[in-house]
């Protein structure tokens, strides 16, 4: 049951998978067995998948932008093409600019919710024929430890990932007929580029970060590796009865968050 090869015979669409979370999303399904589309719009996309194929892995970039229509029945038409169907897929591209809400300009809200919650939508109603013709598959969002109330200066993010939210458990229900699942992962603080980017942006560095982790309730931060070993089991057929399900991977931050409120307990 617990083979190493959970997705050996499948074909996996990540968008993002140039760099970051999605990267690392891709190369453990390609290391688990699966066929992966690395859509990106990014051209290091190309790299990323010669490195899965170096690994060992089945791998082909696809040039995306998953704000267009076109470009994402194009994506989902590759995968079938090249490696005869699909079965996963993972809405993993997004954006992240810090604004407060008095800050966010039109153009910044709809270009965060044209990548993080349009793009995840056309990604979706462009696969679902697709998935209907295996006779069934998983869709994996990345939501964000963000995604129910969110920091103030992530305003137009946390929506979108609430959003996100909704998509997922929308379509849980309405697509769970085709026996297609739909779930989203939370992950918490990741170090990826496009964090640092951010980060750095502020002056915060990566040892500023680090030790950050370390004051968490399991003590350090996430890594993509975490985020992907989530995303390899939730696409595998050890999930089969898993849908509509949102799982925060945050090092126990959300659980343990009350207790910052020192006047509740006396420990
Ligand atoms: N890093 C974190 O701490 C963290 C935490 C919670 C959630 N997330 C979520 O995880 C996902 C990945 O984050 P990351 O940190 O790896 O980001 P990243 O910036 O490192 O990588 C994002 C990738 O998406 C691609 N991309 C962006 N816009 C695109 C578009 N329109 N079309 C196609 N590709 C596009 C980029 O080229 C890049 O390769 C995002 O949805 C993010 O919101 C990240």
């Amino acid at each position: 049951m617990f083979n190493h090869l959970l997705l050996q015979g499948k074909v996996a669409v990540v968008t993002g998978a140039a760099s970051g979370l999605g990267f690392a999303a891709a190369r453990r399904m390609a290391e688990a067995g699966a066929a992966v589309v690395i859509a990106d719009r990014a051209e290091a996309g190309e790299q990323a998948a010669e490195r899965l194929r170096q690994e060992g892995g089945r791998a082909l970039f696809v040039q995306v932008d998953v704000t267009s229509v076109d470009d994402t029945k194009a994506m989902i038409d590759r995968a079938e093409e090249a490696f005869g169907g699909v079965d996963i897929l993972v809405n993993n591209a997004g954006v992240y600019p810090r604004s407060l809400m008095r800050d966010t300009t039109v153009e910044l809200w709809e270009k965060v919710m044209a990548v993080n919650l349009r793009g995840a939508f056309l990604a979706c109603q462009a696969a679902e024929p697709a998935l209907v013709r295996r006779g069934g598959g998983t869709i994996v969002n990345l939501g964000s430890s963000h995604t129910t109330i969110g920091l103030p200066e992530l305003f137009a993010y946390s929506v979108s990932k609430g959003g996100l939210l909704t998509m997922t458990r929308n379509l849980a229900g309405a697509l769970a007929r085709y026996r297609i699942r739909v779930n989203c992962v939370n992950p918490g603080w990741v170090a990826t580029e496009g964090e640092l980017a951010e980060r750095a942006a502020q002056g915060q560095t990566v040892e500023w970060l680090s030790d950050k982790g370390k004051t968490l309730p399991l003590g350090r931060m996430q890594t993509a590796d975490d985020t992907a070993a989530l995303i390899v089991f939730l696409a595998s057929d050890l999930a089969t009865q898993i849908t509509g399900q949102f799982i925060q991977i945050d090092g126990g931050k959300e659980v343990a968050s009350m207790f910052d409120d020192r006047s509740l307990h006396t420990e």
